[in-house]
């Protein structure tokens, strides 16, 4: 929890028995940290989504592969929230327009709309295994660090609530958008409504629904999800998201997801998984290197249209 700069250890680097480090970020409102040293940049930003590789020969059991990949899949889960912050943050304040007259704020709406559907694809990528596994390796862990664990405990994503909640406008590239957000809370509740077929959450089963989150419980999602906060730079963030895409394709590649949700869109969108995970190195090129990966909640360099 400290707060001065750090740098990302070795650990956090792909080791042979498929295993991965913490997961380093800043606080939600803080920005990354001024970074001048080109070798930095270099080596981060030169780096592409290789081909899919193998990385184990050994097969893991079907709890091993669960509990990897509800860890890796929140990984990057949290690494695209905070992507989505700078993109909402960005776009903010962006009234009705005609479609033709803020390209850049539409791009960036546009890509806020696709970093949804990575954060669609790897709610589908975390949640694969049967109900069976999920109550054997996955749920027990959630309910021995806590009773109530709940996903709304995450700082990251109470943050992206936070930048939704202004309305998104009504040009097509905003329309895009919500229908990204829609389409992430019928992902969200399809799997929930799989995984806990009563559909009730620890937190609902624990009669604490309502109240919101204090920061012993932050610290405990974050803790429990080997994640650790500290100043780093937008560099740093990149390759560790770039990191666990590289380990997410990997594995889908060996493993591909068979589960079947039974509606149309939703299969058709999970047999598709991969390539959004694919786009994501771009997207992220594309977000953090227009010079505005700094604050998200100070950065607000769209001012409202008249
Ligand atoms: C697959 C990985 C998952 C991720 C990344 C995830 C993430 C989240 C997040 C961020 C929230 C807070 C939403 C907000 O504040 O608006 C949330 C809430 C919730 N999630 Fe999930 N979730 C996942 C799986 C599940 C599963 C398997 C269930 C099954 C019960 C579930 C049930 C719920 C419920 C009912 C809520 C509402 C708040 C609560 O009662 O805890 N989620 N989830
Ligand atoms: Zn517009
Ligand atoms: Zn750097």
């Amino acid at each position: 929890m400290s707060d001065a700069q750090v740098h990302i250890p070795e650990h956090i680097r792909n080791v042979p028995d498929g295993t991965f480090g913490d997961l380093w970020l800043p606080m939600p409102s803080e920005p990354f940290s001024p970074c001048d040293d080109l070798s930095c940049r270099r080596s981060r930003r030169d780096r592409k989504i290789p081909a899919a590789r193998s990385t184990s020969s050994t097969i893991p059991s079907d709890e091993d592969l669960a509990w990897r990949r509800w860890l890796l899949g929140h990984h990057a889960s949290f690494g695209v929230w905070r992507l989505l912050c700078q993109a909402l943050s960005d776009s903010a304040g962006h009234g009705e327009c005609d479609p033709d007259t803020r390209p850049d704020v539409h791009r960036t709406l546009t890509i806020a709309a696709e970093l949804f559907d990575v954060y669609s694809a790897l709610l589908l990528y975390s949640a694969s295994c049967t109900p069976e596994i999920y109550a054997a390796a996955v749920r027990p862990r959630m309910v021995a660090c806590h009773p109530a664990f709940s996903g709304t405990w995450s700082r990251d994503y109470e943050q992206v609530r936070v930048l939704l909640r202004p309305s998104v406008p009504t040009c097509e590239p905003g329309v895009r958008l919500k229908r990204a957000v829609k389409f992430n809370r019928l992902v969200h509740m399809a799997v929930a409504k799989r995984l806990v077929p009563d559909g009730n959450s620890l937190l609902r089963d624990s009669g604490q629904a309502g109240s919101s989150p204090t920061d012993g419980e932050r610290d405990l999602f974050d803790t429990f999800f080997r994640t650790r906060r500290a100043t780093i730079c937008v560099h740093e963030f990149t390759g560790q998201l770039i990191d666990r895409t590289e380990l997410i394709l990997s594995d889908l590649a060996v493993y591909p997801v068979g589960t079947r949700y039974g509606r149309d869109d939703l299969d058709r969108f999970q047999a598709e998984l991969r390539g959004h995970f694919e786009r994501l190195d771009d997207l992220t090129g594309e977000l953090m290197t227009k010079g505005r990966a700094t604050c998200p909640r100070q950065n607000r360099q769209h001012s409202p249209r008249p």
